[in-house]
């Protein structure tokens, strides 16, 4: 099987009801998608990954009602973050409805939900009349794909169909948080600042993303984003690439460089590095280079979550 590329989201829909499995662009990255209430096509998910079955599933949907209906109950803090960042690039863990399958969850009492904003998928997912599960679309521990064509590279022969929905506005995934004991709880920086959780909620959230054998989200393992070359992060890169190192910038101006100098952001834009950054980190990967040493970016906004993925990368 080789995927078709196309652009309807009503083939999508369509295939996705047939129980099959279809990439479907978000706002954040490419996803791939199933439905999440079958079981057969959940499981089918995890094997085209090789994703381990103990790390469980978001569930999409294309409102917060239809979302939060696989919710058991809603704390007036997630109420307040679905209503200010929906549909956005945040996930919510809730406790669970009994109507999804074990495997979305992988056995907890908790589920993570969330509205993607990409026009593309909103139109799939109105469309169905069940939540699709979607983890990123990419084998697992690899780099998330933010084109279709990242996609067809990596997936292209384990799925039906990608929808082509052009490269993802934001590039890093959405940001997780958790209510353990009613605490708003960050356990993945990703595409909606801490910041902005906080003054939404108008109080300090606890960050909880560091990994361990049993981290909090699963997914977060440390190596999860490794390009599979030595990596070392530094806070300034006084060096020149090589074709046996690559050297990756942030905000180096304008000043004309080798074709092993990378930079997530010429003119020091954190939303246009986090938007670079799988790219580059892909690049890095199939550029046949030894090792790379990457600059770290501000410790602020979307800063949090692309030197959280660099350091992970690291090591
Ligand atoms: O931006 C995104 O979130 C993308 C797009 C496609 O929506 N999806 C994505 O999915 O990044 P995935 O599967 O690659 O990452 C989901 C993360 C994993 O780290 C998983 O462990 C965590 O969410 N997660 C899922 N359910 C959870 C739960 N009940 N409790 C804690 N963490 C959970
Ligand atoms: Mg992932």
């Amino acid at each position: 099987m080789r995927a078709i590329i196309g652009t309807d989201p009503e083939e999508a829909a369509r295939r996705l009801s047939a129980g099959q499995l279809v990439a479907l662009p978000t706002e954040t990255v490419y996803g791939l998608g199933g439905n999440a209430l079958n079981a057969t096509a959940v499981g089918n998910i995890f094997s085209a990954k090789n994703r381990p079955s103990f790390d469980p599933l978001i569930l999409h949907q294309s409102t917060p009602d239809r979302v939060l209906a696989y919710a058991d109950s809603v704390p007036d803090e997630a109420q307040q973050l679905a209503g200010a960042c929906w549909p956005g690039p945040l996930t919510l863990v809730l406790p669970r409805a009994a109507a999804i399958p074990d495997l979305v969850t992988s056995g907890l009492d908790t589920v993570a939900l969330r509205v993607p904003a990409h026009p593309l998928i909103r139109e799939v997912l109105d469309r169905v009349d069940f939540p699709v599960a979607a983890p990123s679309a990419n084998p697992f521990g690899y780099v998330s794909p933010v084109t279709a064509a990242h996609v067809a590279d990596q997936l292209g022969d384990r799925i039906d169909y990608i929808l082509d929905g052009g490269p993802c506005r934001v590039g890093l995934e959405s940001t997780i948080v958790a209510f353990p004991r009613g605490e708003p709880t960050v356990l993945r920086k990703g595409g909606t600042a801490v910041e902005d959780i906080e003054s939404v909620l108008g109080r300090a959230v606890a960050v909880r993303t560091v990994s361990s054998s049993r981290p909090a989200a699963p997914g977060m393992l440390v190596s999860h984003y490794s390009p599979g070359i030595a990596l070392r992060v530094v806070d300034r890169a006084g060096e020149r690439g090589t074709p046996d190192h690559a050297v990756v910038r942030f905000g180096g101006g304008t000043e004309t460089r080798g074709p092993h100098d990378y930079d997530l952001s010429a003119r020091g834009d954190l939303d246009e590095a986090a938007r670079n950054l799988f790219t580059v980190l892909r690049q890095l990967a199939t550029g046949g280079y030894g090792s790379a040493t990457v600059e770290l970016v501000p410790e602020h906004g979307l800063g949090r979550a692309i030197n959280d993925r660099l350091r992970r990368a690291s090591k």
